[in-house]
């Protein structure tokens, strides 16, 4: 385990038992407190959506956006959401797919996966699987499912290429990746960069949006787009970087709009359709 994993591992299981025992929240995808206000995980889910949920897996929401909001899911189909915390975006999407379809949440973090399977038993949800293990090794087979959602996880990875590759190995042929992620715009500053508190609160680690396209097409999708759609403002920097060894008043201005969090979509590509004895050799 790296450092970071070991990092964001005493982060996320410290939310989710805290979560599960009922105690004030303290902290989430965004280092300030969490919910109410926070400029990166509130105000993510529609009350129809949230609406039915079991409370914790409502209240354990630590993503940056609504991954299940971008792509259509039909009954019957094979779902992994990467990194998924309380399980709010596995039962969202276990009502999609129906009793024919199934939803794997993969998580690391023990404390995580306990809150996420008691959220489970509580909706019902019979579709489901949580699994244990690291999104850079996904415990899965080869073209095992058809869409990969996730929800500011793939920031936390200290080995983006490796989460990249896995995705697109366990996908099948013509599959859809569609991720909520924080990235950056243009430079900023190296102290945010090496800021592990920063990095667990899905800052330090995000990458540049060119630089998410070209890693998502290096590992073999096609039709990536990574589209913007909550620009982060220079208040809300402030609440990033303050209680932290961070000069807030000389670095907010330099972060001013370089954080967003956005929609990042890609699909696998079709398998090769054999037109004749020789031109799939
Ligand atoms: C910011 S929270 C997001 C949780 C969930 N997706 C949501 O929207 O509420 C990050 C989650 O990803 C998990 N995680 C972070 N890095 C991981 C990794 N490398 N492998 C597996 N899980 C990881 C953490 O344990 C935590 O539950």
């Amino acid at each position: 385990m790296t450092d970071v994993q070991q990092a964001v591992r005493e982060r996320y299981g410290a939310i989710a038992a805290s979560v599960r025992s009922a105690a004030s929240n303290s902290g989430c995808c965004g280092p300030s407190a969490c919910g109410c206000g926070d400029p990166i995980t509130s105000n993510l889910y529609s009350d129809a959506e949230t609406s039915g949920l079991p409370p914790d897996a409502v209240a354990a929401s630590l993503g940056c956006g609504n991954p299940t909001a971008l792509v259509a899911l039909e009954p019957g189909q094979t779902v992994l959401d990467l990194g998924s915390g309380g399980g709010i975006d596995v039962l969202l999407s276990a009502r999609r797919v129906g009793p024919t379809g199934k939803v794997y949440g993969l998580d690391m973090t023990d404390e995580m996966l306990a809150l996420a399977r008691d959220n489970q038993r509580q909706a019902g949800a019979t579709n489901v699987e949580f699994l244990r293990g690291t999104i850079e090794a996904i415990p899965l087979p080869d073209n095992a499912v058809d869409v990969i959602i996730s929800n500011c996880v793939i920031n936390l990875s200290s080995d983006k290429d490796a989460v990249l590759r896995e995705a697109f190995r366990v996908l099948r042929p013509g599959g859809r990746f569609a991720v909520s992620d924080v990235v950056v715009r243009g430079d900023v500053p190296s102290d945010i960069r090496r800021s592990m508190e920063l990095w667990v609160g899905c800052i330090a680690g995000a990458l540049q949006d060119t630089e998410y396209t070209d890693k998502l097409r290096s590992a073999g999708f096609i039709d990536v787009e990574v589209e913007p759609w909550r620009v982060y403002q220079i208040d809300d920097a402030r609440t990033w970087l303050t209680d932290m060894s961070i000069d807030v008043d000389r670095m907010a201005p330099l972060v001013e709009g370089k954080f967003a969090s956005a929609f990042i979509r890609a699909r696998k590509p079709e398998a090769k359709s054999c037109c004749g004895p020789d031109c799939c050799r």
